[in-house]
Order: structure tokens, then sequence, then C-alpha cells
């Protein structure tokens, strides 16, 4: 990973504050902001040309229909695809993230339903998965137990029997939220959720909606691919729609409403007006 110092990243505010082509100014530098993302494997092109902030402190919902190219910019960010073209600004830096290592050495953690985890390991084992801490060569498990335990507690995760039980033992919601606590403990400044509650029952989803509303109140940036306007609605701060690898809107969450998010994710764009039009993105 490159971080080039000295060069000022482009804004997306004209002088005078106005916007350009439709893209509202943040009011601050995003943790993160990808300019001109483009992806393409063989004669499929995922991803063209694609701008996304996310903010610190905020819940960014990317929304799209199936193929629309979430996983692939997910894939980008967490450093295993690389851009073909485009420009990545980390607290406004310019960065290149080229392998898994780099995102996690930025403090990027990117939580997947069911792929997260190791089964046969429990808890403590699964959260310090390749960062075991060594206490004069013997791996310090009450050090371990204790962090783990810690942030769990933090996080109100109150439905694990015993933190030393097998993943493989916990329910869909469990395992997602010991995923999440994996990226709270390693001081994670964007964490990532493809899909989580996709399989997950009603008082499931409940928390992990809560966990990712807990992880924005403690200052990180989280983005949440969901196919499930309800949990969209209910924990995002602002919506960003992918269609056909083109992201085709993307504002504050008061700019839509669930039509205007459908018609977008659907169509490409939305001729709502008023309550519901949302800032279309370039192309
Ligand atoms: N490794 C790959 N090789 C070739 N094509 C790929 C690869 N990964 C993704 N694609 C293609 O890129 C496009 C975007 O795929 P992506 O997985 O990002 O969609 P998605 O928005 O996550 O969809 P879903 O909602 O179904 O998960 C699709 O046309 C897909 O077939
Ligand atoms: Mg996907």
């Amino acid at each position: 990973m490159d971080v080039m110092p000295g060069q000022a990243p482009p804004t997306s505010s004209a002088p005078g504050g106005a916007s350009v082509a439709g893209m509202k100014a943040p009011d601050a530098e995003p943790l993160l902001r990808l300019r001109g993302i483009s992806k393409h494997f063989g004669a499929v092109q995922a991803l063209y040309e694609v701008g996304l902030d996310l903010p610190s402190g905020q819940v960014t919902a990317l929304c799209g229909d199936n193929g629309a190219g979430k996983s692939v910019l997910t894939k980008c960010i967490a450093g295993i695809h690389e851009p073909d073209h485009g420009e990545m600004f980390w607290e406004g830096r310019p960065v290149h993230i080229r392998t898994p290592n780099d995102a996690s050495a930025l403090g990027i953690e990117t939580v997947y339903q069911d792929l997260a985890l190791a089964d046969n390991l429990d808890i403590v084992q699964n959260m310090f998965l390749g960062r075991e801490r060594l206490n004069r060569a013997l791996l310090a498990e009450d050090d371990m137990e204790r962090a783990a335990g810690d942030t769990l507690a933090g996080l109100r995760v109150t439905t694990v029997r015993s933190i030393r039980q097998p993943v493989a033992t916990l329910s869909g919601g469990q395992r997602q939220a010991v995923a999440v606590a994996k990226a709270v403990m390693w001081n994670s400044k964007l964490v990532m959720l493809d899909e989580p509650t996709a399989a997950l029952g009603v008082a499931q989803t409940r928390m992990v909606l809560d966990l990712i509303i807990r992880l924005k109140d403690h200052g990180l940036a989280v983005m949440v691919i969901s196919h499930n306007l309800n949990d969209v609605f209910e924990v995002a701060d602002r919506i960003a729609v992918l269609h056909l690898g083109r992201m085709v809107a993307q504002d504050t969450i008061s700019a839509f409403d669930r039509q205007s998010v459908v018609d977008f994710m659907t169509t490409g764009g939305s001729s709502r007006t008023g309550r519901g039009s949302a800032t279309e993105a370039e192309g």
C-alpha cells in the first residue's frame, strides 16, 4: 500500500460551494473516498467510474439489484480485487489497497455472512485468529479471554452462553455478532458488512442492526449491503445505489423514500420529485 503525501485529494465541491454533477459536497472529509473506480472481468464491466464517500460515524447503505457490482466494489475496498482505474483517498490521502493486509493495516474489516469465522474454534480463538497474544511464547489465554469478553460486553452481546463455545454452535445472528466484535476489537475504522441479515430471523436481525448502530456510535464508518429496505431505512444515514456497475444515486437518507430507492435499483433513475428525489450521482 502506498500513501503518497503532499497530494491534495479532489473534492466534489466547485468554487462557491456548488455541487458538481449533482454530487453534494460532504460536510467533512470522509474517512474513505473513491473516485472513478472501474473494474472489469474479461468482457464483463463490473464497475464503471464509481464514486463513493464513506464518512466516519455514519452508516452508508450500498443498494443495488443482483449483479449491480456491490460485492465487487466491497472487494476492491477490501484489497481482494485491484481496480483497473480510479483513486482512493483515506483520511484525505491517496492510497492503493492491493491486498487484504493493506486493508486491515488501514483499519478496514469486512464481515461476510457465514464466511467470516472458523467453525471448529471457539469465540475467543476466532476473535484472535492470526493475531494471538503471546505471553513468554505461550498463548496468553486469560488476556485474550478478557479482551474478547470485554469487547462483546461493550457491544452488549449478552445472548452468548460462553465465549469458550465453538462457533459452530452459535446461531447466525450470534456469529455475525462475533464477526462484528472482532472488527471492533482490532480498532477498525471502517467495517463493511455484505448482506449481514440475509439469513437471519427477526430477533437475530434486530441484534445485528443494533450492533451496526453501536459501531457508528463508536465513531466507525459502516457500509452495509442489504436488499432489505426496512433494514436500510432503519439504520442508514446515507444511501448509495449501484445500477449495472454505475453509481446512480448517493445522498443522505432523507433525500430518498422506499419507492425512489426501488426505482434507482431497478431502472437506474427516479422520476420522483420533492421528498424522495435523491441526488443522482455522476456516472
Ligand atoms: N470474479 C469474477 N469474475 C467474473 N465476473 C465477476 C466476478 N465477480 C463478479 N463478477 C461479475 O460482476 C458483476 C457484479 O457482481 P457482484 O458480485 O458485485 O454483484 P452484486 O451487486 O454483489 O450482486 P448480488 O446482490 O447478487 O450479490 C456481475 O455481472 C458478476 O457476474
Ligand atoms: Mg453480492
